[in-house]
């Protein structure tokens, strides 16, 4: 009797200790599946975002470059291309900075005319990896960078010269009229945007989301 209750005793203490055994191990399964989904939707809601900010960067882009070409264009045709100088510089600037407080619209290259447009650190950083793409003879992409510590969101799309651009960008003397060339000189004494060639990357836009105050006013 007594040797029957002792292996009943130790049944029940295994028993016990399977059921602990089982209870925990679908508790930290749980718990897996659980962090494995929240894991899942930060990843779905942050990719949600970019393409939304995606979407936002490529329409202010698009507004921008209308407004600007469209205007750019009449000024040519009403001034001349020399003339479309001067509507460039006193125009170009403020119609890419001002949008809202808190978007802030830049254009940057590696090889600028008006030195407001110095590349940043991180500008400068995106433009080297959209050039090498280019000089790879493959096409760069738009690009979201975010900035966890201030809530920046950095949108990049790549400019490629087109021939229109040869006019005022490419080679002084054949492509660039010397009226012209007199003009940009007189105004951009530093000037380094020449001799472009139609697909080189001559820059990028810079749109900053969610921008902090004062951030470009170098
Ligand atoms: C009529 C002459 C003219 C034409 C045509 C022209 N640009 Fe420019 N571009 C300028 C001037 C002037 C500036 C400097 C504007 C400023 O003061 O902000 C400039 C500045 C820029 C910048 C800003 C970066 C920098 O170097 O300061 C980019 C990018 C640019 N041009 C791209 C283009 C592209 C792309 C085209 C063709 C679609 C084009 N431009 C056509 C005259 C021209």
């Amino acid at each position: 009797m007594k040797k029957i209750n002792r292996v009943l005793r130790l049944q029940q203490s295994r028993l016990i200790m399977f059921g602990l055994l089982f209870i925990f191990s679908i508790v930290l399964l749980m718990s897996c599946a659980k962090k494995k989904i929240e894991e899942e939707y930060l990843e779905a809601k942050k990719s949600i975002a970019d393409s939304v900010y995606m979407k936002k960067g490529n329409s202010i882009v698009s507004l921008t470059f209308d407004t600007l070409r469209s205007s750019l264009l009449s000024a040519i045709s009403t001034h001349g291309m020399d003339g479309a100088i001067a509507f460039c510089h006193e125009k170009a600037y403020p119609l890419t900075t001002t949008f809202d407080d808190s978007v802030v619209i830049r254009r940057t290259s590696l090889r600028i005319r008006n030195s407001n447009n110095n590349p940043d650190s991180l500008e400068l950083l995106i433009l080297k990896e959209m050039e090498e793409l280019v000089q790879s003879a493959k096409m760069p992409a738009e690009k979201i960078v975010r900035h966890p510590a201030t809530g920046e969101i950095h949108f990049f799309k790549p400019i490629l010269l087109q021939a229109m651009c040869l006019n005022c960008h490419g080679a002084p003397g054949s492509q660039i009229q010397n009226a012209t060339l007199v003009k940009i000189k007189q105004l951009y004494p530093e000037d380094q945007a020449v001799n472009f060639k139609e697909g080189d990357l001559r820059g990028v836009w810079h749109i900053v989301f969610n921008a902090e105050k004062n951030r470009h006013s170098h």
